[in-house]
Formats: structure tokens, C-alpha cells, sequence
């Protein structure tokens, strides 16, 4: 099954909304695989958004992803990257479908609540940065033949 690697960002967590994002999570039929809050270490961020580094917005990303606490997630589920960037939103709160957390929570690309894989291949890479292998819970929920059951 498919994982992928989620933050509420110091925004969301700030305003109180890392519940309302697991909750929706949870509801879309994602399964939480591992969690933990930290504040995150310079260099841990600076790992994280290697793929940014040069562009304008970087530092200012590096400060804001610095400055508060974050809640560090690993979902999975079938297609998990792809339909969890659709919960998400598009990057740019005002491109983000209705419904999606970005739409209903936030107005600037600054400060859009939550990150989560682009892709299969950084998915896996952000959860070893942000995980250790033993800290991965593979476990079986009761609900999983309702949600990923095939006929
Ligand atoms: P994320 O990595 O956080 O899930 O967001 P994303 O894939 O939707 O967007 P990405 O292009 O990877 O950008 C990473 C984060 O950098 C901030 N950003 N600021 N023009 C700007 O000021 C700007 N562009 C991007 C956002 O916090 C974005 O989520
Ligand atoms: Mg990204």
C-alpha cells in the first residue's frame, strides 16, 4: 500500500488545526501509519526543502518551517500521495479547489498549513528523513476491507 509523508506546518498547528487535517484525513479512509510533534531542527529543514534552495522564497521557507512546532505524519492508502495532495489543495491557497483544507483555511502560499509528498519516490525519501524505520507502526484496522476492499 501506497505512503506518503504529511506536515501540519507551524501555521496549522498554530491555529489549532492539526485535528481538523488528521480528521480529514482520517474520514478520506487514510491510515495512519506514524506521528510525532517536534520543533524542527535548521538542518532537518534544510534537508527537507533541499529542493528549493536558490529560489527567492527559500529562506523565509527555512524561517517560517523553523518557527514553531510542527506534527510529522506518515498516511497511507491507496494512491496516498496523490489523494492526499488533492485534500490538501493546489500550493497557492487561492488555486485550491473548495473543500480542500487549503481552500477552507488559508489565503497565502506563505502560510498554507500543511506540506505532503509530490511524488512516490519523495514520499519515501521525506519519510526516512523524518522517520526512523521502528517508529513505522504497520498495524490492521478494522474498517480496511470496507475501505480498501475490491468486488
Ligand atoms: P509542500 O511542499 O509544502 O507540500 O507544498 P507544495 O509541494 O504544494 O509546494 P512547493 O512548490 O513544494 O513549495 C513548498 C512550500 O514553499 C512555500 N512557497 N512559498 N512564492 C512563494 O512565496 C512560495 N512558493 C512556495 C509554500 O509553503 C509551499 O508549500
Ligand atoms: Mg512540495
Amino acid at each position: 500500500m501506497e505512503r506518503t509523508f504529511v506536515l501540519v506546518k507551524p501555521d496549522g498547528v498554530q491555529r489549532g488545526l492539526t485535528g481538523e487535517v488528521i480528521s480529514r484525513l482520517e474520514k478520506r479512509g487514510l491510515k495512519l501509519v506514524a506521528a510525532k510533534f517536534l520543533a524542527v531542527p535548521e538542518s532537518l529543514a534544510e534537508k527537507h526543502y533541499a529542493v528549493h534552495k536558490g529560489k527567492d522564497f527559500y529562506p523565509g521557507l527555512i524561517r517560517y518551517i523553523t518557527s514553531a512546532p510542527v506534527m510529522a505524519m506518515v498516511w497511507e492508502g491507496t494512491n496516498a500521495v496523490a489523494a492526499v495532495r488533492q485534500t490538501m489543495g493546489a500550493t497557492r491557497p487561492w488555486e485550491a479547489a473548495p473543500g480542500s483544507i487549503r481552500h477552507d483555511f488559508a489565503l497565502e502560499v506563505s502560510r498554507n498549513i500543511t506540506h505532503a509528498s509530490d511524488s512516490v519516490e519523495n514520499a519515501a525519501g521525506e519519510i526516512a528523513l523524518w522517520f526512523a524505520e521502528n517508529e513505522l507502526v504497520d498495524w490492521q484496522q478494522c474498517t480496511d476491507t470496507w475501505i480498501f476492499g475490491k468486488n
